[in-house]
């Protein structure tokens, strides 16, 4: 499961990378400002961003910090990475492809890890989470964001029955105490945390994934049914004749306990 998983990340990704630049919710300023505010950076930090993606929060975080390494399982996505940073201009970005449950670091040596809207995908969120706080230096600060799901379980089931339906490389949208709990199991003392949301067109976020006919036709019955007591959490609503919800997401701060 654990690398069949990845493989069809890979492969999602990779069909699907120009979509992923160009997703409103990925290159939202506001948010990468919060997630970079809340780091509180000095300026010479070294900074681990995993699942990089396109690289919005690398290039972000990397003119307030000495350095970014970022690190993709897919090598698609990390090629548009490269070519936004040396578009913006930004030397202090290296890309590398790799796992984030076998991270290439064999010691703790970044002030920073950051993991941004990918937590999701991780097949073992505990064994990435542990391997993220093994390249982190005592003291350090791993920030994940992510959407998380009703903390209603019924409802947090609803919602990861549909997104499973729509990208295979959904693995779960976890309840923001279930974050929290792993985070502190993994060895980090949860020292910040910001709430939000962020609306999505169930048309353009289906277009997004490119889900099989049978499975959109299922989530569009799905998400209807779920108007009606929001069996999903996602307060599913039909906004100027289009369906529209809302995620909830959760940037969470942990700090590496210094006896781990
Ligand atoms: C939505 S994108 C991330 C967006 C990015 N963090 C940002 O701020 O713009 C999710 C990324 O997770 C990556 N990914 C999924 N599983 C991974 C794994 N096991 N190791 C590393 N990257 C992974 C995918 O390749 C994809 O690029």
């Amino acid at each position: 499961m654990n690398t069949y998983s990845k493989k069809v990340a890979v492969e999602q990704f990779g069909k699907r990378s120009n979509a992923y630049a160009a997703c409103g919710t990925l290159m939202d300023q506001a948010d990468l400002d919060t997630v970079v505010g809340l780091l509180d950076l000095k300026g010479h930090e070294t900074v681990l961003d995993v699942a990089t993606g396109t690289g919005y929060l690398a290039m972000a975080l990397a003119p307030h910090v000495n350095n970014v390494i970022g690190i993709d399982i897919t090598p698609g996505m990390l090629e548009l990475a490269v070519r936004a940073a040396r578009e913006k201009g930004l030397d202090n970005i290296e890309n590398l492809v790799g796992d984030v449950e076998h991270l290439p670091f064999c010691k703790p040596e970044f002030d920073v890890v950051s993991a941004r809207f990918s937590f999701h995908h991780f097949p073992e969120p505990l064994k990435s989470l542990s391997e993220m706080a093994m390249v982190l230096q005592p003291g350090g600060r791993l920030v994940i964001e992510d959407m998380v799901s009703s903390e209603d379980i019924t409802k947090s089931e609803y919602q990861n029955t549909m997104e499973n339906l729509r990208d295979p490389s959904h693995i779960r949208h976890y309840r923001a105490s279930d974050l929290e709990q792993m985070m502190h199991e993994a060895g980090f003392e949860v020292v910040d945390r910001v709430g939000g949301g962020s609306d999505f067109y169930l048309d353009h976020w289906l277009e997004m994934a490119e889900p099989p006919a049978g499975n959109v036709k299922t989530i569009r019955e799905m998400m209807r049914d779920s108007m009606d007591g929001d069996l999903s959490g996602l307060n599913v609503r039909v906004e100027d004749g289009q369906i529209v919800f809302t995620y909830a997401t959760d940037i969470v701060v942990g700090m590496k306990r210094r006896s781990d």
